[in-house]
């Protein structure tokens, strides 16, 4: 029925022989979860989900948490079935075909590079505006934004991607006491945040709650599902896990759980402290953030204002009488901040590396680095991509593109689990979702509507580059498909493959090849 199909046998075979040592438990899983997923989500796009919602946002905190615990879900059930590099689009080439698995790896390219170029640009809001308070220094906005922001080029996200780029080059990886202490940091920033700006709050901002309606809400959720992505790094760690059956699903809605009660109260604290309510234009309509009309209404209230601020939460606490703690906490997304970028980059080089070596992008693609023993070239290549997006696009823009993609990956990942129920009924499964015929179609609807949320612009790029993704594979990559060629060759044993996309943990080796 889906045409090219990569027996999922001799996928399995590997990963038997891979055989990691089921090492984690159900706290480092959470961990790994929470290490992975905060960032500027929530320290950056939650002035952006004010503009769109008001302090109806915590509503959209919710629904995209909830959004993300059903695909999550199903994202268990495959990385455990299918422990191997890849993600979904390995999990997709198994189950439906080598089509779709193409515009699924077509879409995590969004999912990771542009999701790398936006906390790049997170990053640089936050550094900028630390900067600026601290050393008070002025930069020009012409270097520091990009020029559908108000500015020229985005100077500081440039070089972030390009340091981070030269770290995965030469095959740095964050060490699992480095991890940790991020994890630490972040946390630490979030729950400063909170005890400071919870006892503030004036229950009377919180009205109204719902200024643009449920459509407002609906929109600000699928920017600020942008919070939430990263937790598929735990169920790729599904193989090293001691009883995933138990602890998968622990690790995956514990650490989405904490993620969210920690948004919520952020966003509780920012809405009561400083309020949130949308600047709104003439006729009464919310101004679209990143819109010329938003920035000039910014301009007239000297941009006191939350939705007017690229570094939300340290802005909030300078408003609120604590610049210090606000400059602390601006250091702190400085300091983590690079981490996300990393992790997503790495995610997508090893994305890259498999298609390379399924055939389906050239083989130049998956060279190995004589001396750093690191995929250099698909690296560097994605390095570039990721600094000319965090060099020209606004953050908001870049989240909501690498949603639209993400979106789409999760959809399919929970089709394929359907599928693959209904096809191979007896398959070992170390992990079952719950309810499947349940969770997997909530998750696709909600998906879907997260998708149909997002702005106009974003899912119209999403279809452009869908359509530029069918014909790369149709000229290019369709010919030359290993599958379609008969050479089916399993690739994750081989003594050079990089491993995957799982960062370490404290007393934890890292799974996958001798790159680490
Ligand atoms: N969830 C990650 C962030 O918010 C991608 O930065």
């Amino acid at each position: 029925m889906f045409g090219r199909v990569k027996p999922l046998d001799a996928i399995l075979a590997t990963a038997e022989k891979k055989s990691l040592h089921r090492s984690l438990g159900a706290f480092q899983l959470t961990m790994l979860g929470i290490g992975a997923v905060i960032g500027t989500g929530i320290f950056v796009l939650t002035a952006e989900a004010a503009q769109k919602a008001g302090p109806g946002m915590m509503l959209s905190f919710v629904i995209a948490g909830v959004v993300c615990a059903f695909a999550a879900l199903c994202y268990a059930e495959m990385a455990a079935m299918v422990p191997v590099s890849g993600s979904a689009y390995t999990y997709s080439y198994a189950v439906m075909g080598e089509l779709i698995a193409w515009m699924v790896g077509w879409a995590l390219i969004l999912e990771y590079a542009v999701a790398a170029g936006a906390v790049s640009v997170g990053w640089s809001g936050y550094v900028v505006g630390l900067i600026e308070n601290v050393f008070h220094i002025d930069i020009p906005n012409m270097l520091v934004r990009g020029p559908f922001d108000g500015g020229l080029i985005n100077l500081p996200a440039m070089l972030i991607a390009g340091l981070v780029t030269w770290l995965l080059v030469i095959g740095t990886k964050e060490s699992a006491t480095v991890n940790a202490a991020l994890v630490v940091i972040k946390v630490s920033a979030l729950t400063l945040f909170i005890i400071l700006a919870v006892p503030v709050m004036n229950m009377e901002r919180f009205s109204p709650f719902m200024p643009l309606g449920f459509g407002g809400v609906g929109a600000a959720a699928a920017s600020i599902f942008f919070a939430y992505v990263g937790f598929d790094a735990v169920s790729t760690a599904a193989e090293e896990t001691k009883n995933p059956q138990r602890n998968m699903p622990i690790g995956l809605i514990g650490s989405l759980t904490i993620c969210t009660i920690f948004y919520l109260l952020v966003a509780a604290g920012v809405i009561g402290s400083v309020g949130a309510q949308p600047m709104l234009g003439a006729m009464g309509e919310g101004l679209e953030p990143g819109s010329p009309e938003l920035a000039a209404s910014c301009a007239a209230v000297a941009d006191q204002a939350v939705v007017c601020s690229k570094e939300a939460l340290a802005w909030t606490l300078r408003q609120i009488g604590w610049p210090q703690i606000g400059n602390l906490v601006g250091l702190a997304a400085g300091l983590a901040l690079p981490s996300v970028i990393l992790m997503m980059m790495f995610g997508q080089t090893r994305i890259f590396f498999v298609m390379s070596r399924d055939g389906l992008l050239p083989a130049m693609f998956s060279k190995i680095h004589p001396q750093y023993n690191t995929p250099h070239v698909i690296t560097i290549l994605t390095g570039i991509g990721v600094a000319l997006f965090a060099a020209f696009f606004p953050v908001g823009l870049l989240a909501n593109i690498s949603n639209s993609g993400t979106l789409f990956a999760f959809a399919a990942v929970s089709f394929a689990v359907l599928v693959i129920r209904r096809k191979d009924p007896s398959r070992h499964r170390p992990f079952r979702t719950p309810f499947i015929y349940l969770t997997a179609p909530l998750s696709i609807a909600g998906c879907g509507y997260l998708f149909f949320s997002l702005d106009d612009k974003s899912k119209l790029l999403f279809v452009i580059w869908a359509v530029i993704g069918l014909f790369v594979y149709f000229a290019y990559s369709r010919s030359r498909s290993h599958v379609g060629l008969g050479t089916v060759e399993v690739h994750e044993d081989d003594a050079d493959a990089p491993p995957q996309p799982v960062p370490p943990l404290p007393g934890v080796p890292t799974p996958g090849g001798p790159q680490a």
